[in-house]
């Protein structure tokens, strides 16, 4: 695929994800982590907009207003509506940003191969970051449709690719010296991802297959919320002031047996399927009270090769922070991932959501503690 056709495939996916959703899906922002459908639509075709098209002459603004919408974090380029104001903007409306993505589609694709060469680099970031904001939509329709009062389904269709089919073994990684970050071989990394290293690891054994919704009960049932020894302080004044007992999408059936909300509507708890949507506050607890821990990224990184992995994002306890010859990108991109390497946990792998062939093992994806909306799971160490 060239780059104008990988263009036009990403770009119709965002709005294929979007397909079942009624037009009343597109605006809601329960809470400040969300961010309504139509803002990553609009949010999307802004980055490309102003990274690339608005460097052409000839490339005549939509409207400028958009700049004020959709401007997601980016100091350097101006100001925006406050992220937990999204959800209130009801204009522009879903069908002027439905045109505003028609409008940057052509500009983009109608340039020839040596205008778009400059800024090859720039619309591969543009891609890899609108299939970033494809996973977050998809974690923003479940918690939206979540929170509606009679909790419909997004899809029917959709699949849920988190059952464990084979038993769990340990698998055992030798000590010694291991590169980390990317070698400059992969087509497309991350800034966050650049600069090989080594580092030293101490033999470990890592689990071949994740934690289940049948293991994770069991702590439940053994009092795993209710004993403080199991939580760090803040996971415990998390617990308790979020007054929370089960992962995000857990509901008891009239017979008191758990069933769990997903993209396709809720089912009965699979025991047998990794268990998701738990915070790292809750992954840190569930190893605790099992004895385990959860690996480091290098580690992770080091025996990926071992084992599957794709179907959640795997929790590390390693803090998000830069490699030794981490540098910051020139212009407003510096602000993609430097800014964020403070007071989150990285988390590896992919997962169900994640687009086809956007990770790789060097991946680094990072999360606030205490988030669970998006579709992570836990992959222990042995203690
Ligand atoms: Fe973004």
């Amino acid at each position: 695929m060239n780059s104008i056709e990988k263009f036009k495939h990403v770009r119709l996916k965002s709005i294929e994800i979007c397909r079942p959703l009624e037009i009343e899906d597109y605006l809601p922002q329960p809470s400040i982590f969300v961010s309504p459908p139509k803002w990553h639509l609009g949010h999307t075709t802004w980055f490309f907009e102003t990274f690339i098209a608005k460097n052409f002459s000839d490339y005549k603004e939509f409207n400028p207003s958009f700049a004020f919408s959709f401007n997601s974090y980016y100091e350097s380029i101006g100001d925006r509506v406050a992220r937990d104001q999204r959800g209130n903007q009801s204009r522009p409306t879903v069908n002027e940003v439905l045109k505003y993505r028609m409008h940057l589609d052509h500009f983009i694709s109608s340039l020839s191969g040596s205008e778009l060469l400059p800024f090859e680099e720039l619309l591969e970031l543009g891609l890899n970051h609108e299939e970033q904001h494809q996973e977050l939509l998809l974690y923003d329709i479940q918690f939206i449709l979540w929170n509606q009062a009679i909790q419909p389904t997004y899809s029917t269709e959709f699949k849920k690719a988190t059952q464990l089919l084979a038993k769990p073994k340990w698998l055992k990684i030798e000590e010694g010296l291991y590169d980390i970050g990317d070698e400059g071989l992969t087509a497309f990394v991350f800034d966050n991802e650049k600069g090989k290293h080594k580092v030293y690891l101490n033999a470990f054994e890592i689990r071949s297959e994740l934690i289940s919704n049948g293991e994770y009960l069991d702590f439940m049932e053994d009092g795993g919320y209710e004993n403080a020894r199991l939580w760090t302080a803040e996971g415990w004044d998390w617990i308790r002031s979020n007054k929370i007992t089960a992962p995000l999408y857990w509901l008891k059936n009239s017979e008191d047996r758990w069933k769990e909300f997903g993209l396709n509507g809720f089912q009965s708890l699979d025991l047998n399927s990794a268990v998701q949507n738990i915070s790292w506050y809750e992954a840190a607890a569930f190893c605790e009270w099992a004895g385990y821990r959860l690996p480091t990224e290098f580690e992770w990184e080091s025996s990926s090769s071992q084992f599957n992995w794709g179907k959640l994002w795997e929790y590390t306890i390693s803090a998000y922070l830069p490699y030794p010859r981490f540098k910051t990108d020139e212009g407003a991109v510096g602000e993609y991932n430097g800014k964020f390497m403070i007071n989150q946990m990285v988390s590896r792998g992919s997962s169900y959501a994640t687009p086809i062939g956007h990770s790789r093992k060097t991946y680094r994806n990072f999360f606030d503690p205490s988030m669970r909306w998006q579709f992570s799971g836990i992959r222990p160490c042995k203690r």
